[in-house]
């Protein structure tokens, strides 16, 4: 569907036209002074300079062209500015094609193509901490969003399992156990089927190897056995099957809790192939250069205003880097995928690293011209004091934790306030405890770091995930109590708190794009915020159920079907969902 402000610009340009002026001073603006209107076009004051006459005169003669049944205000002020608002006809009208278009008539831009989100990033042998919160959610939101609009989308959550915290494991697990027959190299059975670590083991091995790091006796160990394992030492890589395997039921148990879900669950280890090819390939046509010993791909740029150091693609020592994980993952995808766009969600510390690798993909053809690259770097999650978010031994929060703790404190408060059945409360406390956590973090700016508050995010009151939740719930309600509701057509706005909530509705489209072209989750999470406050003015201001007039019913009705359907689209979007009763 085309969007108001599309619709009402093009007829005032024609107005502007019919006028004797030029059709591109008609351009319809949202209003900035809502109390006086809602839309607003300026293009008679830009107007008056060009054809040396009062703005004002312009004004009310375009007005006079426009046709009155579209707004139940269109006049010209001075200087020469012209107010409209809608008609309740117009808004009506509009509503009820939205009502039955399909995803309420939201233009699928994306339509045919694909978009590769990149996001999560968990490393494998490490448990979840808050730090992989964020990446999480936001792209989990981003990929909804991109096949909300039309495009085919890929999650891939590009797993860490390939670097030293491996060969930091073997080595551990060889100082410990030293007579495992995968460290025998004469061994040629099969190796046992069963790990030699539980998770809680493996999870202790890691941080363990992991400080010992500074031990150079112990690194260089580490060292070799990351090499092997990438040589393919048939041992070390059976360690790592166990350490996958041991690994990644946990991880998908911990992103199944979120509701996030990956189509791929592809990691550095699967990019490694692509490697040797790639390195060659650049390095044959002048693309890697040497420099003191290492391999590089220069990607400064004549306009650049800070200094972007060449992108290593080889170290000194031979050993490959993240940067060259990426650009070879890059290599597979387009490979396998060809796709119109990669999207890639992290933390903002990396955009460095994405603007090389972004451009030595692009300089080289690895990723060819009309691919678009986007970085989404978000901010950090600090605690409620705004200081990095520790746990009271100073260590970091893991994320399983930090769900536990958001769903105690919902569970409290659902047996406190009796919400529901005994029998329900554990699957409306994760519904709501979910959309505290999500909103929580969604309703700020992806860039900007934000402080967790606990007893904030959860409240039912407020800019919130529950306040949202709880608004779709009474809406619910009342749908029940009607009966069958989704068959009725729109109405003309019964009263100003109807019509407000048909101009809040009818931004749903505008702002998917809008949050899209941002890569903006927040944009949809203010807009669910204004579309509930318009709803529960509505609700609090109209007799709806109680209404005696079966006609005047039927449309409240309609209407408040129509925002719970939207509602739900978004928190879909955004990941979470709403109970049956709260
Ligand atoms: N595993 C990485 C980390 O912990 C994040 C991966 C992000 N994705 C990517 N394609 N580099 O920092």
């Amino acid at each position: 569907m085309e969007k108001i402000l599309d619709i009402i610009t093009a007829k005032m340009q024609a107005a502007f036209e019919a006028s004797g002026y030029d059709a591109s001073f008609g351009r319809v603006n949202l209003s900035n002074r809502p109390d006086l209107c809602e839309y607003q076009c300026n293009g008679a004051l830009a107007a008056a300079k060009q054809y040396k006459c009062a703005p004002i005169k312009i004004a009310n003669e375009v007005v006079a062209q426009l046709d009155a049944a579209d707004y139940d205000l269109v006049e010209a002020v001075m200087p020469g500015f012209i107010n409209l608002k809608l008609s309740g006809k117009f808004l009506a009208e509009y509503l009820e094609e939205m009502r039955k278009a399909a995803d309420f008539g939201v233009q699928k831009i994306g339509a045919g193509k694909l978009c590769v989100v990149d996001y999560g990033g968990a490393n494998v042998a490490k448990p979840l901490h808050i730090g992989h919160l964020r990446p999480a959610i936001i792209g989990e939101a981003l990929k909804r969003l991109y096949a909300f609009m039309g495009y085919n989308t890929i999650g891939d959550i590009h797993l860490g399992d390939w670097g030293l915290q491996m060969g930091l494991i073997i080595a551990e697990l060889h100082e410990r156990q030293p007579d495992l027959p995968y460290f025998d190299p004469d061994f040629e059975g099969d190796y046992p089927a069963e790990s030699p670590f539980t998770l809680s083991e493996l999870e202790e091995i890691y941080p363990t190897a992991s400080k010992k790091k500074s031990d150079p006796v112990f690194a260089e160990k580490a060292h070799t056995a990351t090499y092997e394992l990438q040589q393919g030492r048939r041992g070390y890589r059976a360690i790592w099957d166990h350490i996958m395997g041991v690994s990644l039921p946990d991880l998908h148990r911990i992103y199944d809790l979120l509701d996030v879900h990956y189509e791929k669950w592809l990691g550095e280890s699967d990019a490694d192939p692509f490697i040797p090819a790639m390195v060659e390939d650049l390095k044959n046509r002048g693309i890697a250069v040497q420099s003191e010993g290492a391999w590089v791909v220069p990607v400064a740029e004549d306009t650049d205003k800070k200094e972007v150091p060449p992108m290593i693609l080889i170290k000194s020592d031979g050993s490959a880097i993240y940067a060259t994980t990426d650009l070879a993952t890059m290599v597979q995808r387009m490979q396998d995928w060809n796709p119109d766009k990669m999207l890639y969600v992290t933390d903002k510390r990396q955009n460095l690293h994405f603007e090389q690798v972004f451009r030595a993909a692009h300089k080289s053809g690895i990723v060819k011209a009309e691919t678009e690259l986007e970085h989404v770097g978000h901010g950090t999650m600090n605690g409620k004091d705004g200081k990095p978010f520790k746990t009271r031994d100073g260590g970091t929060l893991r994320l399983e934790q930090l769900i536990n703790d958001m769903t105690d404190f919902v569970r409290g408060k659902v047996i406190e306030n009796k919400i529901v059945d005994e029998t329900e409360v554990e699957a409306t406390t994760a519904k709501i405890a979910l959309a505290a956590l999500k909103y929580g973090d969604l309703s700020n700016q992806p860039t900007k770091d934000y402080n967790f508050d606990l007893e904030r995010f959860a409240a039912f009151e407020g800019n919130t995930g529950p306040y949202i939740l709880y608004t779709i719930v009474r809406i619910k309600s009342i749908l029940a109590k009607y009966g069958v509701w989704e068959h009725l057509p729109i109405q003309l706005p019964a009263n100003p708190f109807a019509k407000d909530l048909m101009l809040a509705v009818t931004k749903f489209g505008p702002t998917m794009e809008a949050a899209l072209k941002a890569s903006a989750p927040n944009l949809i999470c203010a807009y669910i915020y204004e579309l509930s406050g318009a709803v529960n003015k509505f609700y609090h201001e109209t007799r709806i159920l109680t209404e005696e007039n079966e006609e005047l019913k039927a449309g409240y009705i309609s209407l408040i079907g129509l925002a719970k359907e939207i509602l739900e689209k978004c928190i879909y979007i955004l990941g979470f969902s709403a109970p049956e009763k709260m």
